[in-house]
């Protein structure tokens, strides 16, 4: 049971309280999605679970698809994305369906084309170096991107009110990181050095990236997106005092304004433990927690000043079900009952998962519910 006093719903950093206040008053107080409900740290009748990459590589359906098209064929087709998207979560009767999309999309718009290459993942051809290189990129083209949205139509037609349908775009620094480096990257040397050495054009660059990010969001709102997933997948990279300076404000502004498009918002990264605090700045309304943390000591640290998703670590679902359950039930325990928590893994399930143990999951989360309730 929640031991949360009513108060504490109202009560966040900043200024966001009245923002969540009006969001919430737009949602009588027994209704919503159970996933809705619970990233507003609304009670719910059990904890809703969604997972991480849910659509991908470990799923048969997913690959007969992709045998016949391209990660980004799909992406762009409406009908082929929001079948992706569907068989996925029906396939594992979640209770939130994320629109299947890439993160990098917003980059093709701005400019700046990629291609996934086999094996190495996204290759940017023309990285952003130069204060130039910022000054070219474009923030009018994001209608572009509107496949995304379209695709959002046909999952919310198909689905109605009976799953939380959650948007996603990447987070100025992430999408920056992969713009700056050209691909993935392990020491973000280039990255650091535009943002220690020139500044003003770091400082323009994500500017122009949440303009971006947030026209893209509204899209996805209007499509009829519930919830905006913001990846901020390797700000785990920085260290606090670089996050405060370099990314939270701009971070900020679009946290406020996809809220003020009146939905809530996930704000998720990875080895993000010592930044949590910080990130909870930004006046998200979830934060993503991954598996380093526990899932008790990390809410406490935020003084559950936020709802938070998690946190299991994906490689469990390479484990034996025996041990998968315990962990489950671990993690369930340390959230113990509160309200605002979503059950996830710490980050998206890995190729060669066993589909089923991904479905296991979600019985376990079902199973622990059932137990609470009647003793
Ligand atoms: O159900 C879902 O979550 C699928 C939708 C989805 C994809 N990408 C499709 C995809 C989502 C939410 C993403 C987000 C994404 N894309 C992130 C943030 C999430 C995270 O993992 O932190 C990032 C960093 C990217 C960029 C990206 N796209 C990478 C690094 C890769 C992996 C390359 C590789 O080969 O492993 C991709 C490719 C990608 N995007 C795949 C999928 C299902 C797998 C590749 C494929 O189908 O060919």
């Amino acid at each position: 049971m929640s031991d949360q006093k009513p108060s504490q719903v109202s009560e966040s950093v900043g200024g966001v309280s009245e923002e969540l206040g009006a969001r919430s008053g737009l949602l009588p107080a027994s209704s919503g999605s159970r996933f809705v409900r619970a990233c507003l740290r609304r009670p719910v009748d059990r904890t809703p679970v969604w997972f991480l990459r849910q659509a991908g590589r470990y799923m048969p359906e997913y690959m007969a698809v992709r045998k016949h098209h391209s990660l980004l064929e799909i992406c762009k087709k409406p009908e082929l994305a929001a079948e992706v998207t569907i068989t996925a979560a029906e396939k594992l009767d979640v209770d939130a369906a994320i629109i299947f999309a890439d993160l990098l999309l917003p980059l093709e718009s701005m400019g700046l084309p990629f291609e996934f290459q086999a094996g190495e993942g996204p290759v940017i051809h023309q990285p952003v170096r130069t204060a130039e290189d910022v000054a070219r990129l474009r923030t009018d083209k994001t209608g572009d991107l509107i496949y995304v949205a379209q695709a959002i139509e046909k999952v919310v037609a198909h689905f109605k009110d009976a799953l939380g349908i959650i948007g996603f775009t990447g987070a100025p620094f992430t999408l920056a990181s992969y713009m700056i480096e050209g691909g993935g990257s392990r020491n973000y040397i280039e990255t650091k050095k535009l943002m220690y050495r020139q500044p003003d054009a770091w400082r323009l660059l994500l500017e122009k990236l949440a303009i971006v990010l947030r026209d893209y969001a509204r899209q996805q709102v209007e499509g009829g997106a519930d919830v905006i997933q913001i990846f901020d997948s390797w700000v785990g990279a920085l260290c606090e005092e670089d996050y405060r300076e370099f990314v939270l404000p701009v971070t900020t502004t679009l946290v406020r304004e996809v809220q003020a498009m009146g939905v809530p918002v996930i704000y998720f990264g990875v080895d993000s433990a010592s930044l949590l605090p910080a990130m909870k700045e930004t006046g998200a309304d979830v934060l993503g927690l991954d598996w380093r943390t526990p899932l008790d000591v990390a809410w406490r640290d935020l003084d559950y000043g936020c709802a938070v998703q998690g946190n299991l670590d994906p490689i469990t679902l390479f484990a034996e079900p025996e041990l998968i359950r315990n962990r489950v039930r671990n993690i369930l325990a340390k959230a113990g009952g509160r309200p605002g928590h979503i059950f996830n893994l710490g980050h998206g399930i890995a190729p060669g998962t066993p589909v089923e143990n991904v479905q296991a999951v979600v019985k376990f989360v079902r199973e622990y519910a059932q137990e609470m309730q009647h003793g």
